[in-house]
């Protein structure tokens, strides 16, 4: 798909999560003046990535990991030789729970064709997703399977036979706040996205 044709369609999800009106969270966006978040990065990228949902800063601002996980990523990033600027970064919910609660089903029904969609039109060779959440719903909907732990699968490659595309699920960012041991987990696994990017 043509670049322009890229960013015009990815306008229109814009538009349509911005007046999603039926959506179980908008009245609690409107009501803070929060912003959705839809994404943000190179809408050509080779390596997108997923996250759960906006926190308060990325609804204060409209962008994805701006605050305290954020800050985690661009360091996990800036350690791998990964430029923000290369990558697409989004999540699968785009508008922020309230008291950062776990996103409920009926919220990913809502949110989940988004990002399909936004999959779709980007066509990553890479999608990396961090946390439990993303992993579960990424994995479930390539046909992995279904409630994985994410101990258990952390830094795993999972080649989707018939299309250019991995997956390597990785702890949430902020899973490494108070534990070291996920951090290092996480340098390892983005050290390993990094060498599969330039390969
Ligand atoms: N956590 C997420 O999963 N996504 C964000 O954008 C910020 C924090």
């Amino acid at each position: 798909m043509r670049v322009s044709k890229k960013t015009e369609k990815l306008k229109r999800i814009k538009n349509e999560i911005i007046s999603l009106e039926e959506s179980p969270l908008y009245a609690y966006r409107t009501k803070n003046n929060y912003f959705p978040v839809i994404g943000e990065g190179n809408h050509d990228a080779d390596l997108m990535l997923i996250g759960e949902a906006p926190g308060k800063n990325e609804a204060e601002t409209g962008r994805p990991f701006c605050g305290r996980a954020g800050k985690i990523l661009d360091e996990l990033l800036r350690n791998a030789g990964i430029d923000r600027e290369d990558i697409y970064i989004t999540n699968v919910i785009k508008d922020r729970p309230p008291k950062n609660r776990d996103p409920l089903p009926e919220e990913i029904d809502v949110y989940a064709s988004f990002l399909d969609r936004q999959i779709e039109i980007i066509e990553p060779s890479l999608i990396v997703t961090l946390g439990r959440f993303a992993s579960n719903y990424i994995l479930q909907k390539y046909g992995f399977g279904e409630k994985f732990a994410i101990s258990k699968i952390n830094g795993k490659i999972y080649k989707k036979e018939g299309l250019n595309l991995k997956i390597i699920p990785v702890f949430h960012p902020a899973a490494s706040i108070y534990s070291p041991e996920r951090k290092k987990d996480l340098v390892t696994g983005f050290n390993k996205i990094s060498r599969l990017l330039n390969k």
